[in-house]
């Protein structure tokens, strides 16, 4: 989704906006742009298409100044085009901006300002922001945009120059995230903390309705009513390594390969002195938990499939009524609640624009809200009463593999947390399970192995349209997921469904060219799905299928199996999810996709 970069200091002003943007390309986007303040003007340069493009105008006419800022547009009002990139400026292009978000009242406010004699020149809802900062400007513009905000309706980050105002940025947040970088003699603003990272360490988040004055040796952060607002930076710590794909030729792949070193490290982590440790951040207390009498998971794409497997868990382990439901939903729903439900958010970006809703609404609602992240200090986690880290490390392809199989551990370990307060297992129950648990990373390299083999099954496959996937029980979720991950990078159309429910429409669907991919390992519903495999080989459908070391039945019925090692039902979506994301990696690899950056898709998705 977009991203936002700013810079003031005595460096190539134009290089290092460009070397963030780069930082920030594995968030998805269409198009970009840089402005810079250059002496009296705005020097502007701006492209469809990829960062390269960009890097090309800059190399044939270079600019030079010491402020400026650049993003990188995932389009939403108006088409990718090199009009509608930003920065946008105002009609005498002395003020640009660039934005991240949605400005809902945009359409009104361009009447009014069109009025005014304003021009505009994109379909973008963001070019009203220069426009109304141009009419707003007295001779300073800190009250310029101050004054602007006000008149802002949606959610977004901003930020802004001007060359009657040189020497400094503005840089506002309303909804979207937005960080400063403090540097010696130099400060930087980023939508996110890679963008910052090779620069400095020192950060201040911008907070709902906070706004900053930037200057090379200062910064400053005002509320809307321009009363300044102490804060102190924070450290963080931003690896260079996270941009490096160590010999991959994709992030997904590496992604996919860390996870048995991911959960092993969380097992490290969680499971301290014989007890179930869930982070600085889980401060519930017992008799909290205790009173605790439902659940409802909220959370978007593939960490909605991380919480439907949870679903599965606390009813199973922890006897808990949990509802599962996608954000965008819930926040609208107004769902019946009372003082003992309490609503989890799953995000691994913890900026997800739904889920963050989701969890102000429970917020609204008064009820307790526990979120599992991967992001520290993002907006879910600072904005929970409670988050529990899922320590995924930084995922940067857009297809999220390493989170899910992370979030999935975490809910897991709360599950069975759970359990033990609410007495439904007890301690040495537990301890067999993380026993069990530890030997899961073996496990998952063991799956791992055998990309060869998936990589040689996914040729079979790359001319197909359509894909069927199924399971049942806790690993219909995984089927779900495994649906979203082949059509989210290979653009074949894929559907995840209960096995069960396939006779009741999806069974229309088989024929020699549908094929199915198929989850059917060692579980209760291990002959339930064998039925309906059959149902499905009578049709002569191609069944791809996930089955357990040692099923010799499943040979009789698939075209290809994938055999992964026996394991307890209820931790079998943390290994079953491998073999499919690597056949969905495979395909769209060998299709020649940029499996990193698929058409159309953010990382993390900041508007509604
Ligand atoms: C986007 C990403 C998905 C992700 C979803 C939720 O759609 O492309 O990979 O699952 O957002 O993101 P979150 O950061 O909240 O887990």
């Amino acid at each position: 989704m977009c991203g936002i970069v700013g810079y003031i200091g005595d460096k190539d002003v134009a290089s290092v906006l460009l070397a963030g943007l780069w930082k920030l390309e594995y968030r998805g986007y269409d198009s970009c742009g840089i402005a810079v303040l250059n002496g009296g003007e705005i020097d502007l340069r701006k492209t469809t298409g990829r960062l390269m493009q960009l890097q090309e105008l800059v190399d044939k006419t270079p600019i030079s100044g010491n402020v400026g800022i650049g993003h990188t547009r995932w389009a939403t009002h108006g088409e990718p085009t090199s009009i509608n990139a930003h920065p946008h400026l105002d009609c005498k292009s002395k003020i640009a901006v660039v934005h991240n978000g949605i400005i809902e009242n945009a359409y009104v406010l361009r009447e009014k300002l069109i009025k005014s004699m304003h021009i505009f020149k994109s379909n973008t809802d963001t070019e009203v922001i220069p426009h109304l900062i141009e009419e707003n400007f007295q001779g300073n513009l800190l009250d310029a945009v101050i004054k602007s905000m006000k008149e802002l309706e949606g959610s977004f980050a901003i930020a802004v120059i001007s060359v009657d105002d040189p020497g400094k940025i503005i840089a506002a947040r309303k909804g979207s995230p937005l960080i400063i970088g403090i540097g010696e003699n130099e400060n930087f603003i980023a939508s996110d903390i890679p963008a910052l990272a090779g620069h400095t360490k020192k950060i201040i988040i911008l907070e709902e309705g906070q706004v900053s004055l930037i200057t090379q040796n200062d910064v400053k952060v005002y509320n809307l009513d321009g009363k300044e607002i102490k804060k102190e930076p924070e450290k963080i710590d931003i690896a260079m390594e996270i941009l490096d794909k160590k010999g991959y030729p994709h992030f997904m792949l590496k992604e996919i390969m860390e996870q048995p070193d991911v959960i092993r490290d969380n097992i490290k982590d969680k499971w301290t002195n014989n007890s179930i440790n869930l982070g600085e951040k889980f401060k519930m207390s017992s008799s909290e938990l205790a009173s605790i009498t439902r659940i409802i998971i909220q959370a978007c794409g593939t960490s909605w499939h991380a919480g439907y497997v949870a679903k599965y868990l606390l009813e199973d382990i922890a006897r808990i009524h949990t509802e599962i439901d996608i954000s965008s939903e819930f926040r609208y729903r107004n769902p019946v609640v009372s003082g003992e439900t309490l609503v989890v958010a799953v995000s691994q970006s913890g900026e997800t624009a739904d889920t963050l809703a989701g969890v102000r609404e429970a917020k609204a609602k008064f009820l307790k809200i526990l979120s599992f992240v991967n992001v520290r200090n993002s907006t879910i986690a600072r904005e929970s009463d409670n988050a529990i880290y899922i320590n995924a490390g930084p995922e940067i392809g857009v297809a999220s593999t390493k989170a899910y199989t992370a979030e999935i551990f975490s809910l897991y370990l709360f599950s069975l947390y759970l359990a033990r307060i609410k007495w439904t297992l007890g301690d040495n129950i537990v301890e067999k399970r993380i026993n069990k648990l530890k030997e899961l990373p073996d496990k998952m390299e063991k799956v791992l192995e055998k990309k060869g083999e998936i990589e040689k099954i996914s040729e079979k496959y790359l001319s197909a349209k359509n894909f069927l996937f199924l399971g049942r029980g806790i690993n219909y979720p995984s089927a779900l997921e495994g649906a979203l991950k082949l059509k989210e990078i290979s653009y074949i159309h894929a559907t995840g469904y209960p096995a069960g429910e396939m006779k009741h429409g999806p069974i229309a669907l088989i024929d020699e060219n549908t094929p199915v991919f198929a989850v059917v390992t060692n579980s209760s519903v291990y002959d339930k799905m064998m039925s309906n495999l059959e149902e499905v080989k009578a049709r002569k459908g191609r069944i791809i299928a996930i089955a357990t070391e040692g099923d010799e039945r499943i040979k009789e019925i698939a075209e290809d199996v994938i055999y992964i090692p026996d394991v307890d039902e209820e931790i079998s979506p943390i290994l079953t999810a491998l073999p499919m994301q690597l056949f969905a990696y495979y395909v769209a690899a060998k299709k020649g996709y940029d499996v990193d950056k698929p058409r159309n898709l953010a990382k993390s998705v900041t508007v509604e």
